[in-house]
């Protein structure tokens, strides 16, 4: 089975299924309070090879010169460097981008030499050990120290050791590591996304002095009906551990009970500690909490918690999954900023700096092995490694890596097996194996629908009508798995504009203890910076196989920018319910915590006339425990609107600062209309009159021929008419495994993108011009009858559009409105009263209705791969430039800088650019969003069904 080479390089390992040769044993990952080490992070000599022998092994020698090599950063991957000169990343969803033979791979296998000298630093100290720490090379490493071979290793995200203080030297040091893109490690790393080799965590040089501490294992439980916390260290060298705060000084292996406050990820309450041995202080940061599996929940402390999470997995636009640390900060100060209580480390264990960020903030964590096999679907799953005992060392060791390494850290409750992987020996073997090690969490997999050898029935992409049943406990399935909790660790697919129908399976989540809650796909779009397009997504870069914008199907944007699928996330789970009371002016606020009270919040309280605030109060919450309500009196009485619609705005906001926001940041909100506003100005009375090729209506001018609006006061005005297109999303468009209507792909086929309006009357009346058309697509039977009927007061034209569907239309519409163009000097400036941000029918929560004022440009959400976007729900009214347009009834509002058509056939945002136009779509209504990319489709009630319509603006000119 081995590679066979005609001369004397050494690959054997690389098609070798064990997990490697030569490493330490796994154990805890720690910084030492006071033993030394050195960072090899920096630059490195780097040299390419197209195959696994291409090059022998001399330049591990010491003396080999590699001044004619050009060099890379570590931690980072090759094919994100060298302008080109490294090769290219290459991105498949679960096809391997390789003929399916374990444990074979290609004969053209990049492979990477890496070179790097270094001293050992001043003060450096003679006696002791060393440990050489990789902390995640892709796939396969061979390592030499000083031309000494010291072992080969594969589990790409997971620590490898290896002792080398026998083999240093003062200085002139030589570390050489050859990395390979493919081996058999990477038959288990079938994980979506980018296919990434090089040393991309960091390397480490450990001293470790005489007596150190090798690995141990920190117990800390919570008692929740004594209030206390027991502590026990168990270490493999023998030592005491203090922890100053609760006057504990043990032994290593003494339990100690005293009372505590416990860790959760609301209170995220760490004590600070120390564990000594002869030779070494060992900082440790202890959280006491107790995670079980009690009347079928989860419960921390006991209590059932919620998952509000997300599926994160490590990105950086620039340097892929090299993450630094102030990146992983960002994580963490994002996810806690939007509500997010969780996160499952899809798929595999991330940074060990980014748990230590979870411990200190506060975030659940299901902490997910490096195991994917999910390309062996496409052969029915045969030769799946995980039921397959020879791979079976290969899986013990990933999730003994795992463990070993993570082991320590609260907020890990769960342990997930690995993602996608079938079913099979090898998946029980790892259960097993960790719940021999740690009884102290749960174990997670989604694979196994049986819950062979899990404590919770997961799922992901579930529709809302099946978590419903699973809910009610009506979903079947054996007697083990209806006795468990239910998760969905992946729903939401946030892939482009989207997802939808979050509030409906947050309602859900929330009406069944059973489900206790689910976790976004997933956090960040995978998009790689490229002076070509913006951001890159798969076929990019030439791949022959790949998934396109599949791994753009994030919360963030891939530099981070919150997408507006974050936003309606943080609204949709956010920890306070606000909802108007009774009518004698009291609001009821809810507690939505598990376990933390309201005493950290604050209620800012405001009337808005028109969307414009008219000043704040507070309003006096008591500090309600979780689950408590109370209806609180408001405390203003609402001001006269004069005719102008009158809201009040409730926010909780923090009432101090914490370590991940500050005084004020807004954590839930809620609004309510108190007096609508009045109905529209009829806008009738004055007669339209025409001359040969023009007919005048009060400030409005229109082609006499064909009754197509010309002018509105001195603006010009383009192309208005009916409009049912938009740019399919990733959502409309829906993957192509969906087996139900795929939206996007009916309404192409059906010529929705190609609409033929069809010119039947111009008619004048006393008090109208009326303009009689059909619309509808070549080849079809199916029209929409539109009418449009204007109406001037002398100052404002009014338009009516009525709209009757002809013909047997079995799919909802896009949109249902009408598109204009106006000059491209009104771009700058909008103001309108409606949501501030974008909003569709199941997308809407987070719309906070006020005056906004933007320009066009900032209108636009920059979905990696364009796509409808950017609309604006219930506008009362929207100015853009010197145009006013009022709704009757509210409206969707858009505006770009193109057509639909461009925006349409875009693939990249750098594909479009800003025309002579202002296209702005007022619509009447629009299909839901749904998450059809890899999950449901829109529900029922937010589908654009056909049928008759009538739908008002007024229009009139904006003061100067
Ligand atoms: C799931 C998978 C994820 C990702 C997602 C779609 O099946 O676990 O890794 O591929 O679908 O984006």
């Amino acid at each position: 089975m081995s590679l066979r080479t005609t001369h004397s390089v050494d690959v054997g390992h690389v098609e070798d299924v064990s997990p490697g040769s030569g490493a330490l044993p796994p154990r805890a990952w720690y910084a030492s309070s006071d033993a030394d080490s050195l960072s090899l992070n920096g630059s490195w000599r780097f040299r390419l090879s197209a195959t696994a022998d291409a090059e022998d092994e001399s330049f591990a020698a010491e003396g080999f010169d590699s001044g004619g090599w050009p060099e890379v950063r570590v931690p980072g991957h090759w094919v994100l460097q060298g302008d080109g000169d490294f090769g290219a990343p290459i991105y498949t969803n679960h096809r391997y981008p390789f003929p399916v033979d374990p444990p074979r791979v290609p004969t053209q296998n990049p492979t990477g030499d890496h070179l790097r000298t270094f001293d050992l630093p001043d003060g450096w100290p003679a006696g002791g050990g060393a440990v050489l720490r990789f902390d995640g090379v892709e796939s396969c490493a061979r390592v030499w120290l000083n031309g000494t071979d010291i072992g080969e290793f594969k589990g790409s995200r997971l620590a490898h050791e290896f002792a080398v203080g026998h083999l240093l030297k003062e200085s002139g040091n030589v570390l050489a590591v050859r990395v390979h893109q493919w081996s058999a490690g990477s038959y288990l790393e079938d994980q979506d996304q980018w296919w990434l080799p090089g040393i991309f965590r960091d390397v480490t040089l450990l001293h470790r002095p005489a007596g150190s501490a090798l690995d141990f294992f920190v117990h800390a439980s919570y008692d929740h009906l004594e209030g206390t916390g027991t502590l026990r260290v168990d270490s493999d060298v023998d030592g005491r551990v203090s922890v100053p705060e609760l006057d504990i000084d043990v032994a290593t292996g003494e339990s100690v009970t005293v009372p505590v406050r416990p860790w959760t990820a609301e209170t995220p309450r760490l004590y600070d500690g120390t564990l000594v041995t002869e030779g070494e202080r060992v900082p440790l940061r202890i959280g006491f909490r107790t995670v079980v599996l009690a009347d079928g929940l989860i419960k921390v402390n006991g209590t059932a918690v919620l998952f509000k999470g997300v599926n994160r997995h490590e990105w950086h636009p620039e340097t892929g999954r090299a993450l630094d640390p102030e990146t992983m900060r960002e994580d963490v100060l994002l996810m806690k900023r939007h509500n997010i209580n969780a996160v499952r480390t899809s798929h595999y264990p991330p940074h060990p700096a980014f748990l230590d960020l979870c411990d200190e903030y506060g975030l659940w964590v299901i902490d997910e092995c490096d195991l994917e096999t999910h390309g062996f679907t496409e052969q029915g799953w045969r030769d799946n490694p995980v039921d397959d005992d020879r791979w079976t060392p290969a899986l013990l060791d990933r999730a003994s890596r795992m463990v070993e390494r993570d082991k320590n850290h609260p907020s890990i409750v769960v342990w997930s097996l690995g993602n996608e992987a079938g079913t099979g020996r090898g998946l029980t073997a790892m259960a097993e194996w960790i719940r021999g090690r740690d009884r102290s969490r749960l174990i997670h997999y989604e694979g196994d629908w049986n819950c062979r050898d899990t404590d919770m029935y997961s799922r992901m992409y579930a529709d809302h009508a099946e978590v419903e049943r699973i809910g009610r406990g009506l979903d079947g399935g054996p007697l083990k798995r209806r006795q468990l909790p239910f998760i969905q660790c992946e729903y939401g697919h946030a892939m482009g504009n989207g997802p939808g129908g979050l509030a409906d399976y947050q309602r859900i989540f929330e009406a069944h203890d059973r489900i206790q809650g689910g976790f976004i796909w997933e956090w960040i779009d995978h998009g790689v910076k490229d002076e070509r397009f913006g951001f890159a997504y798969g076929g990019d870069f030439g791949e022959e196989l790949h998934d396109g914008n599949f791994v753009c199907d994030g919360l963030l944007f891939p530099d981070r920018r919150p997408s507006p699928g974050l936003v309606e996330y943080k609204k949709v789970i956010e920890p306070v319910r606000i909802e108007g009371g009774d009518a004698s002016g009291t609001v009821r606020v809810t507690n939505a915590y598990d376990f933390a009270d309201l005493s950290h919040l604050e209620f800012e309280f405001s009337y808005q006339v028109d969307g414009f605030p008219t000043g704040a109060h507070w309003l006096t919450v008591p500090s309600l425990g979780p689950g408590e309500s109370a209806e609180v009196k408001l405390p203003a009485t609402a001001p006269d609107g004069q005719g102008e619609e009158v809201q009040w705005t409730v926010r909780a906001l923090l009432a101090e600062d914490t370590p991940w926001a500050g005084r004020g940041h807004e954590v839930a909100w809620a609004q309510q209309t108190v007096t609508p506003r009045g109905p529209l100005p009829a806008a009738t009375g004055t007669r339209p009159a025409a001359d040969s090729d023009r007919i005048t209506l009060g400030p409005a001018s229109f082609d006499a021929r064909t009754g197509v609006l010309r002018t509105i006061g001195t603006t010009d005005v383009t192309g208005l008419r009916l409009d049912v297109w938009r740019a399919t999303t990733d959502n409309d468009d829906g993957a192509s495994w969906q087996d139900d209507v795929r939206n996007g792909v009916e309404w192409r086929k059906l010529g929705l993108h190609r609409m033929q309006h069809r010119l039947d009357a111009v008619e004048l009346t006393d008090d109208a011009l009326t303009v009689r058309t059909r619309v509808a697509p070549a080849a079809r039977d199916v029209g929409l009858r539109t009418v449009y009927r204007w109406t001037s007061d002398g100052t404002r034209l009014r338009l009516t559009v009525s709209v009757t569907p002809e013909g047997d239309w079995t799919v909802p519409l896009p949109r249902l409105g009408i598109r204009l163009g106006l000059p491209a000097s009104f771009e700058e400036n909008v103001t309108w009263f409606g949501s501030g941000g974008e909003a569709y029918p199941d997308t809407g929560a987070a719309a906070k209705t006020l005056q906004w004022h933007t320009s066009v440009e900032d209108l636009q959400t920059p979905y990696v791969r364009p796509q409808e976007n950017g609309a604006r729900a219930d506008v009362r009214w929207a100015e853009v430039g010197y145009l006013r347009i009022e709704g009757d009834p509210e409206f969707w509002f858009t505006a770009r800088q193109w057509t639909t058509e461009q925006l349409d056939a875009a693939r990249h945002l750098t594909d479009l650019t800003p025309g002579d136009t202002v296209w702005v779509n007022l619509d009447h209504g629009q299909q839901g969003i749904g998450s059809q990319s890899c999950g449901p489709g829109v529900l029922p009630q937010y589908r654009l069904r056909v049928r008759p319509a009538e739908f008002s603006f007024v229009f009139s000119t904006v003061d100067d």
